[in-house]
């Protein structure tokens, strides 16, 4: 099999990198490991900043999330019981983020990329990256039960944390930064309708909890009369801080909703809603950063380069950065003949993965207690939320960095 971009993974990052290379006329082939059941249900990431949406739009991948994304101009922190709301627009001169779900945003591209766009397998397992270094580097993949290569002039890994590519790279270039934090989160879905229209992050000295949500889902329920009954259901996305290596199934559905009950407190009587628990796993919470971010012919995207705690809602968008400058580089390339923008991609895509492992990093322990915190540690942290409720420029140092940076 013979592509002029080879692309490893079909998670956002794979399928959007192949539609922009779509429209911009250059083929591609995406293998992916998993069914296309598994990628389209995987439950992660629900916050778009204004980049990323353009860049769906842009990708025409947008119809859907326009008429179903939840537009939110602010969050709310949480902390000693009082409540302080974050002002996007007003901080930012404008921005904002979206509400919608990694899953839909997989579902469209995996539809528009059936439609229209090159080959896209599913249960496609590659198995390494050879020759980065030449001019045509080789993927040999296993797909229903057969082995093949794949042919390429580039190879991209977007493969995620636990892919092949990043081990293409010769262990004298690679560069490795990681950090791993005592805790984790157990996140669950649960059929009620958010208890507040923005997000709610809060610190409290049991843990932190977060209160996110999905776009309401319009079920058509069969009725006796001639058209079925269009039924809204709401959707709560929360999270709750517990000890690294938590099993989910530790937690029953009434002590999740007890603890976060309490972590939600306010000196107020707002109140947390119950509602069934459709869904509940751990998340491990990790920083990691591969240097640099291409070798050769081979370049890493997504969670395969970089990995962020998801306290500050980066992962996916940091993914969509890489790609979206990708494109860009490799469009240039067809264009042009200059590898220019090729050979900055590594050193463009790291200037923003810093700053989000900055901005992550930040959330994360300004808002998690750490098992050993001491009293010094907890005050540290009402210090921190404190500046940001009291001080115009700590609050507009959150928000710009919350609704994205410049993909540069
Ligand atoms: P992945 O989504 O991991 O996709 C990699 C793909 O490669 C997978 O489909 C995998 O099956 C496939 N693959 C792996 N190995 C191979 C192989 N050898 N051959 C072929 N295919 C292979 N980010 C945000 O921006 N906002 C949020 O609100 C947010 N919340 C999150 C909440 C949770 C609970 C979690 C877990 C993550 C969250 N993230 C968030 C992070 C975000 O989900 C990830 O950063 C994003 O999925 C990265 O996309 P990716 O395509 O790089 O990697
Ligand atoms: C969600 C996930 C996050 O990591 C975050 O910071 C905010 C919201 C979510 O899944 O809705």
């Amino acid at each position: 099999m013979r592509t002029t971009v080879g692309i490893i993974g079909g998670g956002p990052a794979g399928l959007l990198l192949a539609r922009l290379l779509h429209r911009a006329g250059i083929d591609s082939v995406v293998l992916e490991s998993r069914d296309r059941a598994y990628v389209e249900h995987r439950q992660r990431a629900g916050i778009l900043e204004q980049g990323t949406v353009d860049v769906l739009r842009a990708a025409g991948a947008g119809e859907r999330l326009d008429r179903e994304g939840l537009r939110h101009d602010g969050i709310e922190l949480r902390f000693d019981g009082r409540r302080h709301r974050v002002d996007f627009p007003g901080a930012t001169g404008g921005r904002s983020v979206m509400v919608y779900a990694q899953t839909e945003v997989c579902k469209d591209l995996i539809a528009l990329q059936l439609k229209e766009g090159g080959p896209l397998l599913f249960e496609a397992q590659a198995l390494a990256v050879e020759g980065a270094d030449g001019d045509r580097p080789r993927i040999p993949f296993r797909h229903q039960g057969r082995e093949d290569v794949l042919e390429c002039d580039y190879a991209v890994g977007c493969d995620g944390f636990w892919g092949v590519t990043r081990g293409a790279f010769p262990p004298a270039l690679s560069r490795v930064f990681e950090r791993t934090y005592p805790y984790a989160w157990l996140g669950i879905l649960a059929d009620v309708a958010p208890s507040h229209d923005e997000l709610v992050y809060a610190r409290h000295d049991r843990g932190f909890a977060l209160l996110s949500m999905r776009p309401p889902v319009t079920r058509h329920q069969p009725s006796r009369e001639v058209a079925p009954l269009p039924i809204e259901s709401f959707v709560s996305r929360l999270y709750l801080q517990v000890p690294a290596g938590t099993d989910a199934e530790e937690w029953t559905d009434d002590e999740i909703w007890s603890e976060l009950e309490r972590r939600f407190e306010t000196e107020d009587d707002w109140r947390l809603e119950r509602g069934p628990i459709t869904q509940k796993s751990v998340t491990p919470m990790r920083s990691f950063v591969h240097e640099p971010m291409r070798h050769g012919r081979l370049f890493l995207a997504g969670d395969a380069a970089h990995i962020v705690p998801p306290t500050g809602a980066k992962g996916l968008n940091l993914a969509v950065g890489d790609v979206a400058t990708l494109a860009r580089a490799l469009a240039h390339r067809k264009e042009t003949g200059s590898p220019e923008l090729l050979d900055a991609y590594s050193a463009t895509c790291l200037r923003r993965v810093w700053q989000a492992e900055r901005f992550s990093w930040d959330m994360t322990t300004m808002l998690h207690p750490a098992p050993d915190a001491t009293p010094f540690d907890a005050r540290l942290q009402l210090a921190r939320l404190e500046r940001i409720a009291s001080c115009r420029a700590a609050e507009t140092d959150l928000a710009e960095a919350y609704t994205g940076f410049p993909l540069g």
